[in-house]
């Protein structure tokens, strides 16, 4: 069975957020007897160049889009195992970053959406199913049922939308995206693509996928509900039963202390010797006093509404005031957000550490040194982070909500069960609570905390279950 995963980023390639850990890890733990994995992204100019100069040359040809001639190139790239092919066009991709001004974008994914369809052609690929990600390729179930589907060689595909995040739908004034598109009139209409007066890439890959999946059973259900489904509630409702949460998972290999050659020292749930070591290392690179004793907490974020900065701006203060604690941000994002805890990170240099940039060794670090990790989310999809962090017995504190409530489980100290501390509504008390409880535990209950970081530990957020429940959908499908 061949599946072609169509992205608009996927690790080591380029990354900007959870999307790419994705992409670029599940298809390499499917069943390798069953299935042929290949991997479509966009040949951005701004991928590191040590993966550009190892991509070759495979084909090219002009494509028609709407009234335009493109350009399509296609480069290939064999990584674990799996085949990625990028596609090429300096117009669309030379830009310093994947995304852009939402108006080039939505061109652009146009573009790329329609140049995996006729790439599948030259490369005489043909999938069993097309598995999209994302708004940015929304487009290929509806340019494959709209524009191919007189044509022989691209029947009998199926089509696999998954939403990563709802809240970013590829919205675009309607005249602009036929002009973008080619596509005719009637797709722009409310049984079709169009969405409140615009065009609406993600509502197109809703309506016309064979099936729709997201990355938690309880964002699968939020979405479906009017306070949750940005607009889109009624669309999702429409695909009965074809709308599926299949939690993520997090690749083992890369994100494993006792391995990991990013951080200063390894460990295990057994021997957390090197856990300490990591948190003094830690300190020390951010210039923060390096005391064991004082309670570490950690984010690393992209710095946005979503992630919950506002109600960490609020409550940061009174923590910082009230705890022997010390508070470690990484990320970049929103003025507002960085400035802030710039802000922070200047009045209170011994207690509050904001590193904007974007850095994956640092990232582990981050992940592996801290003895707790702060997800206060006002609504997330799945997450990655607070997984990666209980891989590395950092324990999370998250507001619970979509993936979060799915994979964070409450401790309870009457049972002394539990993988974090959860607070469920979006404010400020209570996520200062779940802190100030948080302390406590580490500081006055040790062997509560130890036992927390155990379980932690020993969760199972790999690949194993998950890749399993994608394989039985693809089996449901052919
Ligand atoms: P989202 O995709 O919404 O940003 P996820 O938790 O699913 O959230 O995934 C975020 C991914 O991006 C994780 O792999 C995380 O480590 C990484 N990440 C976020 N910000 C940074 C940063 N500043 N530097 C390095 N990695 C980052
Ligand atoms: C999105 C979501 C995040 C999820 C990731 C990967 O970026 O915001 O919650 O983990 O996609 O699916």
């Amino acid at each position: 069975v061949n599946i072609v995963y169509a992205t608009s980023e996927a690790v080591p390639f380029i990354k900007t957020g959870g999307l790419a850990d994705v992409v670029g890890s599940m298809p390499r733990y499917l069943s390798k007897k069953k299935y042929k994995a290949f991997v479509f992204l966009p040949k951005y100019q701004c991928m590191d160049e040590k993966y550009k100069k190892n991509l070759k040359f495979v084909c090219s040809f002009y494509m028609d889009l709407a009234w335009r001639k493109q350009y399509v190139g296609v480069l290939e790239s064999t990584y674990e195992g799996i085949k990625y092919y990028f596609i090429d066009n300096e117009y669309y991709f030379s830009g310093d970053k994947p995304y852009n001004m939402i108006h080039e974008d939505v061109e652009k994914f146009s573009f790329f959406s329609k140049a995996i369809l006729e790439a599948l052609f030259y490369l005489n690929l043909k999938p069993d199913i097309i598995h999209c990600n994302d708004w940015q390729t929304g487009l290929i179930p509806v340019f494959l049922k709209e524009l191919y589907k007189e044509n022989k060689f691209y029947q009998n595909i199926k089509t696999i939308f998954t939403i990563h995040n709802l809240n970013f739908q590829g919205r675009w004034n309607i005249q602009a995206i036929q002009d973008a598109t080619g596509l005719p009139e009637y797709v722009f209409t409310d049984k079709g693509i169009e969405a409140y007066g615009e065009a609406n890439y993600l509502k197109g890959g809703l309506v016309y996928s064979d099936y729709v999946t997201t990355v938690s059973p309880s964002y699968a259900r939020d979405i479906c509900t009017p306070e949750g489904g940005v607009g889109l509630d009624g669309v999702l409702r429409s695909k009965g039963n074809h709308v599926l949460g299949i939690i993520n998972g997090i690749d083992y290999k890369i994100y494993n202390p006792e391995r990991d050659k990013r951080i200063a020292a390894n460990f295990d749930k057994k021997d957390l010797t090197g856990k300490k070591k990591n948190k003094k290392e830690l300190q020390k690179m951010l210039n923060l006093p390096e005391k064991k004793e004082t309670f570490v907490v950690a984010m690393v974020s992209r710095m946005t509404d979503q992630k919950g900065f506002d109600l960490v701006n609020y409550v940061l203060e009174s923590l910082v005031n009230d705890l022997d604690i010390q508070f470690v941000f990484l990320g970049t994002g929103e003025n507002y957000y960085e400035n802030s805890l710039k802000y922070f990170h200047n009045k209170y240099p011994n207690k509050v550490s904001a590193y904007i940039g974007y850095n994956e060794q640092i990232a582990h670090k981050f992940y592996s040194g801290a003895d707790a990790f702060l997800m206060p989310s006002l609504f997330e999809p799945c997450g990655l982070s607070q997984l990666m962090a209980m891989r590395y017995g950092t324990v999370p504190i998250v507001r619970e909500t979509g993936g979060l409530i799915d994979t964070v489980e409450p401790y309870n100290e009457y049972e002394n069960t539990g993988t974090g501390f959860t607070f469920a509504n979006y404010n400020g008390e209570e996520l200062a609570d779940a802190i100030r409880y948080a302390y406590d535990v580490y500081n006055n209950h040790k062997k509560m905390w130890s036992n927390i970081v155990k379980r932690d530990m020993e969760s199972d957020f790999s690949w194993k279950a998950s890749a399993r429940m994608y394989e039985k959908l693809y089996e449901s499908l052919v």
